[in-house]
């Protein structure tokens, strides 16, 4: 129920006209919520890859999806440097498939 509501709103939240592609706050929020933060950021590269880049690396490849969350999940790493994602398994499956699909669709 919360994740059909989330991407509603992610659905629904009006993209600004004319600006830089917006990122969408609920999505943000829910990051932050789900303490991703603190290694990522839309934009930039911190200590893992920037989502941008993420998204842009897995481009027309939605088969990548349910691998992504189960990585995001229990974590991994060896795909984008020496470092090395931690678990996040207090965020949760839903939340994190939600979070994913979103990263995956970021312009
Ligand atoms: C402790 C730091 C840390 C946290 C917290 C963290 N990540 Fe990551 N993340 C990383 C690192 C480092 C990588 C690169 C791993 C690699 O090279 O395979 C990464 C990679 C990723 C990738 C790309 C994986 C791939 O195989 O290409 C996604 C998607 C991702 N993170 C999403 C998330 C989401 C969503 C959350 C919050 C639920 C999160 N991360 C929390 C550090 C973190």
């Amino acid at each position: 129920m919360r994740q059909i509501l989330l991407l509603s709103l992610a659905v629904a939240s009006p993209l600004a006209v004319g600006a830089p592609p917006a990122v969408d706050p609920a999505m943000l929020e829910l990051a932050d919520r789900s303490r991703c933060l603190t290694c990522h950021d839309v934009d930039e590269t911190v200590r893992g890859p920037a989502w941008r880049d993420v998204a842009k690396r897995y481009r027309g490849k939605p088969e990548v999806e349910e691998a992504l969350v189960t990585k995001v999940y229990e974590g991994g790493g060896g795909v984008w440097g020496n470092d090395y994602m931690s678990a996040n398994k207090r965020a949760g499956l839903d939340n994190i498939r939600v979070l994913v699909r979103w990263i995956l669709s970021l312009p």
